[in-house]
C-alpha cells in the first residue's frame, strides 16, 4: 500500500514516465478497483454500491429487468398527500402508490405502530403466536362478519390461497370433477400463474403459457353467459365487484343476485377480490357491501398493511376447516410488523371516519368532473365508487399522465383509455381541487393547440 502523497506523485509524474507505464488498473466486478504498481497492489478502493449509479432512467435501465414503465421521478419522501422528489418537486398524488397509502404519507399513528413493533419484533414466522396477527384477525373478522383468517404478503398470494382452498374445499364434494375456476372478462387478479390465469387482459398472460388448467371466464355482468359457464363442475367464481385495473366498472346488481342463486343450485364458493377496492375506498370496508354480494372468502391486500407487505385471505364457515397443518402457508405472511401497521390503519379509518370522508369526497369530485365533462368532448364517461374513479377519455389516457406529471400531479392510465384516481382517503376538497383544477387546464391547452 502507498500513501495518499506518493500516490499523488506516482501519478503527477509525466516526467517518470516508466514509473507511470507499470501502473494499471484493475476492476473487479465492478465494483472493487485495484491500483497496481506491477504485480504489487498500490491501492484497493471498494466503491459504495449505494452511491455508485446515480438514481436516473439511465441507471434503472443497467439495473433492473424492464419490466415496469416508471416515472422519470426519483421520490425520497412524503407528507399527506404529497410525494416529494429528489429535488424538492412537490408532487399531489392521486394514486397513492396504487391503492395502497390510504393514509397518506406520514399519518404519525402509522409510523409510531411500525416503529413500535419493529423495536419488539421484526420477524418470528408462524411458527409461533404472535398479537399483532391475533388483532388484527380479529378486527378482520369483525368488518366482515365470516370466521377465518389466513395472512400472506401480496395481492396475488391471496388469490393463489384462495385457489387453493376453492379447490381443496370442492374435492369434499365427492366429485373428482368439480376443480373448475372462473372468473369475469376485463379482471385483474395478479401475476402468478394462478392468479394470471383468471386474469383476462391479454398483456399480462401473453407469452406465459400454459396457464394453470380448468379455469375460464365468464363475460363481465352477461348473465346468459354466467348461466352457460357455471355449472356442477364449477369450484369457485371469482369477482371484483369494482374492477380497478379494467377501467373501475362496477358489477351489476342482476348480475350478483343471478350468481348467488346459481351458487345455491351448484354449490360453488364466490369468491370477492378486495384487493384494490377493499379497506374503506369506496365508503364500506368492503365493496362487495354495495351489492351483498355476500361472498364465501375475501382476498385483501393494497392498504391493508399500512404500505408494508400483507394480504389476507377471510373465509365464512363454509370453508372454515378446508385447510390442515402443513397445507399451505408462507415465511413472511403476517409478519407482526405488517400487522401492526394494519391495525394502526384500520383503527386511523376508523378514527377519522375515513370511509365516510371518501363517499364524501369521492361524490363531490364526481361533480366537478362532470362539469368538466359538459365543457371537455375529451371526456367520455366518469365511474366514481368513493375514491375510486374513472375517467374513460377519447384517446391513450397515458396522454394525459405526462401532461399532468407535467403540472406535478401524479394520476395514472388503465385499459388504455381509462384515467384512474385512487388518492389516499383523507384527501382534503382543496387537494382534489387541484387536481380537477389540472386536469381542466390539461384538457383547455389540448382544445386550444389542436385550433392553432
Ligand atoms: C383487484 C386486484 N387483485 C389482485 C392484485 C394483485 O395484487 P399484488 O400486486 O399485490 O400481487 C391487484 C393489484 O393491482 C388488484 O388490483
Amino acid at each position: 500500500m502507498v500513501s495518499g502523497g506518493l500516490f499523488a506523485f506516482l501519478l503527477s509524474g509525466k516526467k517518470h514516465k516508466k514509473i507511470f507505464e507499470r501502473i494499471t488498473f484493475h476492476h473487479y466486478n465492478q465494483k472493487v478497483v485495484t491500483l497496481l504498481f506491477g504485480n504489487t497492489i498500490l491501492l484497493r478502493n471498494k466503491k459504495n454500491s449505494m452511491n455508485s449509479l446515480p438514481v436516473t432512467q439511465e441507471s434503472e435501465q443497467k439495473l433492473f429487468f424492464h419490466n415496469y414503465a416508471r416515472f422519470p421521478i426519483a421520490v425520497t419522501h412524503g407528507e399527506g398527500v404529497w410525494l416529494i422528489s429528489d429535488n424538492g418537486t412537490r408532487y399531489l398524488d392521486m394514486i397513492a402508490g396504487i391503492g395502497v397509502n390510504a393514509l397518506g404519507y406520514g399519518d404519525k399513528r402509522l409510523v409510531q405502530a411500525i416503529s413500535t413493533q419493529a423495536a419488539k419484533l421484526i420477524h418470528a414466522s408462524n411458527l409461533f403466536m404472535m398479537q399483532p396477527q391475533f388483532e388484527l384477525a380479529e378486527k378482520l373478522l369483525t368488518l366482515s362478519g365470516l370466521s377465518k383468517v389466513f395472512f400472506a404478503n401480496s395481492g396475488t398470494e391471496a388469490i393463489e390461497a384462495a385457489i387453493k382452498m376453492a379447490r381443496k374445499w370442492a374435492v369434499r364434494s365427492g366429485d373428482e370433477n368439480k376443480k373448475e375456476v372462473l372468473s369475469l372478462s376485463n379482471c385483474f387478479h395478479g401475476r402468478t400463474y394462478g392468479a394470471m390465469s383468471l386474469t383476462a387482459k391479454a398483456k399480462y398472460v401473453d407469452g406465459f403459457d400454459p396457464l394453470l388448467p380448468g379455469t375460464g371466464m365468464i363475460d363481465f355482468n352477461d348473465i346468459a353467459d354466467l348461466e352457460n359457464k357455471v355449472s356442477a363442475k364449477t369450484a369457485a367464481v371469482f369477482i371484483e365487484v369494482i374492477q380497478g385495473e379494467g377501467g373501475i366498472h362496477r358489477i351489476s346488481q342482476p348480475f350478483i343476485d343471478r350468481l348467488k342463486e346459481l351458487r345455491l343450485q351448484y354449490n360453488f364458493l364466490i369468491v370477492a377480490d378486495e384487493i384494490q377496492a377493499g379497506c374503506g375506498r369506496t365508503g364500506k370496508f368492503f365493496s362487495y357491501m354495495h351489492v351483498d354480494a355476500d361472498p364465501d372468502l375475501v382476498c385483501l391486500a393494497k392498504p391493508l398493511g399500512g404500505g408494508l407487505p400483507l394480504s389476507a385471505v377471510i373465509g365464512n364457515e363454509k370453508v372454515a376447516d378446508v385447510l390442515s397443518y402443513g397445507n399451505h402457508g408462507t415465511t413472511f405472511g403476517g409478519n407482526p410488523v405488517a400487522c401492526a401497521a394494519g391495525i394502526a390503519m384500520i383503527n386511523a379509518i376508523e378514527e377519522d371516519q375515513l370511509m365516510q370522508h371518501a363517499e364524501e369526497t369521492g361524490t363531490s369530485m364526481n361533480e366537478e368532473l362532470q362539469k368538466l365533462a359538459a365543457r371537455h368532448s375529451q371526456i367520455l364517461e366518469i365511474r366514481q365508487y368513493g375514491l375510486m374513479i374513472g375517467i374513460t377519455v377519447n384517446k391513450e389516457a397515458k396522454y394525459y399522465v405526462e401532461k399532468a406529471l407535467q403540472k406535478h400531479i401524479v394520476i395514472n392510465a388503465t385499459s388504455q383509455n381509462v384515467i384512474r384516481l385512487l388518492p389516499p382517503l383523507n384527501i382534503t376538497r382543496e387537494e382534489t381541487q387541484k387536481c380537477i383544477t389540472a386536469l381542466d387546464e390539461i384538457f383547455t391547452e389540448e382544445t386550444a393547440a389542436k385550433s392553432c
